[in-house]
């Protein structure tokens, strides 16, 4: 099976916590455009969506899912998203994709987080995959220097403006044993929009596509 077959069983295998009826949360790349592809064969079943990124609400649109603004929903029951790294704490790296942001955000507002991955996403300590951070552009300096007292090795993603308008430092050389203390730090440091640690509001389902299928823990 090849990662992407993987990445399509943990993405169909999310459809089950669609409930009828509902707005869903769906997040951004490769493994979430398979879910929105499950997610179009029930499109008359379910309200519509709020997506996390630009990419996604264009495909979304694309398959006749409706997209409501965040700030017009109470609430969401459920947020589907995949990880680029995740623990066996369901701590998580995300941001590989830049919308780290928005998809801490749709996150907060949703009551279950249903992460999809294949099996090479999950790791014992976070932190070789190089941690992103959205950074409003003036700081960018000053906060990669914060960033270097906290042992890491920041490099600047040439070319990549946010869907926000910022920019983005991934950092390197980064283990990281206390995932929610550095989620706080990194918050903390003025400048900073969004460190990509999915700590404090971790992942409450983990499906991961593997060679026999999708594999679900809840
Ligand atoms: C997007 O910013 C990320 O958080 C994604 O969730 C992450 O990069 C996973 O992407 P793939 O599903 O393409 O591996």
């Amino acid at each position: 099976m090849t990662q992407d077959e993987m990445k399509k069983a943990a993405g169909w295998a999310a459809l089950d916590y669609v409930k009828p009826g509902s707005i869903v949360g769906v997040g951004t790349g490769s493994t979430v455009n398979h879910f929105i592809d499950a997610l179009a064969t029930m499109k008359g079943q379910i309200e519509g969506a709020v997506s996390s990124s630009v990419a996604s609400t264009e495909k979304l649109k694309e398959l006749g899912i409706e997209v409501f603004d965040s700030n017009e929903v109470a609430g969401l029951d459920v947020y589907v998203d995949g990880a680029d790294e995740i623990n066996a704490q369901r701590d998580m790296i995300k941001g590989g994709g830049a919308a780290l942001t928005r998809e801490k955000i749709v996150a907060a507002m949703s009551k279950t987080f249903v992460c999809i991955v294949d099996g090479t996403k999950a790791v014992d300590v976070l932190g070789k995959f190089p941690l992103p951070v959205e950074v409003i552009p003036m700081a960018r300096a000053y906060v990669a220097r914060e960033l270097v007292k906290l042992g890491g090795t920041p490099e600047y993603r040439q070319g990549v403006v946010t869907d926000n308008g910022n920019i983005i430092l991934d950092v390197h050389n980064l283990a990281i044993v206390d995932p929610k203390g550095l989620e706080t730090t990194i918050n903390g440091l003025a400048g900073v929009v969004t460190v990509g640690l999915f700590a404090h509001r971790g992942a409450d389902v983990v499906i991961t596509g593997t060679a026999e299928g999708a594999k679900i823990e809840a």
